[in-house]
């Protein structure tokens, strides 16, 4: 008889639904089984061709170099990563970004996702001496892929993003700001581990400015919490970003933890990032690697040292995956942009400023996103609804005075551009044509 199964509180909460399983279960889901269906949804990135051959160069060179091949598909290596892409790693950001770093503060982590889950964990959660404490978002809504990352319940407190718009005579265009007064006041009445954020942005695309970024480490500074900055789609790599400054320098300060990734630039399957902390947070993180997984995949290491260690992935950043996502991201704005003409649709856009997501507001939206994301899979496509975005809130006691933003959190879409142009194109016809069916200001 197959016995009862009785699963743990911890087990129940890592095991429930959540948003990032519902995305990468539609991703598989599409891969395996619906290849008709039109992919704006998961964060999968471009098939770049010219960083598809830098790969596969990269590869055939580790296959022709004697044993490595066979040595790195046959040995586990250490928990914290290989000795020589460690030393590779922090090289290149101490030399080319005055980084003040050794292979010490570098710990290889099974994609960012895994490091950032031991990090929150390490950090927030329960003290032994009682003490409660949380990761503080300064601006919501922020990655869905973290929402569900705490062992216990409520680690995030989260701050919504104040909604202005750039140009005030003109509503197509939003962006998101910091709200300093409640990210402070969120500081001062919980006990803050650590203020986290993706930069760019994912959902919004938004880019955090450098003056935010230091009146925030200012702010981790006064209350004694570390700064985590998440660099999955910026710079110096994958450097998917319009502003091309953030290829030329690195925010460091002895605060803030950094982490950067494999995926984006064009190898999400070999599961490889890379955390820039303390020495003693890099150690604890390692240990960590060992119980959650013994080691880390050996070949992303072992593919990317080449590049890591000559600088190329640098120059490649600037070269071909900039400009490759510049283009389609002019691109599909100007698709949906005439699409949402087409249908009468007056939707919002947030500022594209990286990553590779539009993020659309439909303030006429009364259905809710999620039932707009229903409908679009059943005409066969794919995008995210922007619900799961918005999290940290319910704990926050911070006034959402803004009845704007309250709204927007059922009305909001993050639509990838990564795939083929052509998917992209209709894609987006579709988003555009069923939100106009769904609107009552038709
Ligand atoms: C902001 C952000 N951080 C982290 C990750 C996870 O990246 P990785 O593939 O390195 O686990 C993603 C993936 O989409 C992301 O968007």
């Amino acid at each position: 008889m197959v016995p009862e199964l009785i699963v743990s509180a911890v087990g129940a909460k890592l095991s429930q639904e959540s948003g990032i399983l519902e995305l990468m279960n539609d991703l598989g889901e599409t891969v395996a089984l619906r290849p008709d269906m039109l992919t704006l949804g998961g964060g999968n990135p471009a098939e770049m061709p010219e960083m598809q051959a830098r790969w596969r160069v990269a590869t055939e060179r580790l296959m022709a170099d004697g044993d490595a091949f066979d040595k790195a598909l046959s040995h586990y290596d250490a928990p914290q990563g290989e000795t020589r892409f460690l030393d590779a790693f922090a090289a290149l950001f101490r030399e080319k970004f005055n980084v003040p770093i050794t292979r010490a503060n570098v710990a290889v982590t099974s994609g960012a996702q895994l490091g950032a889950f031991s990090l929150f964990n390490l950090l927030a959660g329960r003290t032994k001496e009682g003490r409660v404490r949380k990761i503080l978002i300064p601006l919501v809504p922020e990655y869905v892929g973290y929402a569900d990352m705490g062992i216990e319940p409520g680690l995030f407190v989260g701050c919504p993003g104040v909604i202005t718009y750039p140009d005030p005579n003109d509503r197509a265009i939003f962006k998101y700001a910091v709200d300093f007064d409640a990210v402070e006041s969120a500081l001062r009445r919980e006990d803050v581990a650590a203020i986290l954020l993706s930069r760019p942005t994912n959902p919004s695309g938004n880019l955090v400015t450098r003056e935010e970024l230091a009146k925030l480490d200012a702010l981790a500074e006064r209350y004694g919490a570390f700064l985590i900055v998440d660099n999955a789609y910026g710079g110096p790599f994958p450097g998917i970003v319009e502003d091309e400054k953030e290829l030329e320098s690195v925010f460091w300060t002895p605060r803030t933890i950094l982490f950067y990734s494999l995926s984006k630039i064009g190898l999400p399957s070999l599961r490889t990032a890379m955390m820039i902390a303390s020495e003693e947070i890099v150690e604890r993180v390692s240990a960590m690697t060992a119980i959650l997984g013994l080691a880390n995949n050996s070949l992303g290491q072992r593919i990317a040292f080449p590049l890591v260690a000559s600088g190329e992935i640098l120059d490649v950043s600037r070269e071909i995956v900039r400009p490759y996502y510049r283009k389609r991201r002019a691109d599909a704005i100007e698709i949906l942009r005439r699409e949402c003409a087409r249908v009468g649709l007056d939707a919002r856009l947030h500022d594209s400023e990286g990553a590779f997501f539009l993020w659309l507001w439909a303030p006429q939206l009364q259905c809710g996103s999620k039932a707009l994301y229903r409908r679009l899979k059943e005409k066969g496509v794919l995008a995210i609804p922007g619900d799961g975005f918005f999290y940290g809130l319910a704990e926050s006691d911070v006034e959402l005075h803004d009845p704007d933003f309250e709204r927007s959190r059922t009305q909001t879409l993050r639509i990838s551009f990564s795939s083929s142009e052509a998917v992209v194109e209709r894609g987006l016809r579709v988003i555009a044509e069923t939100i106009a069916e769904m609107t009552t200001a038709r």
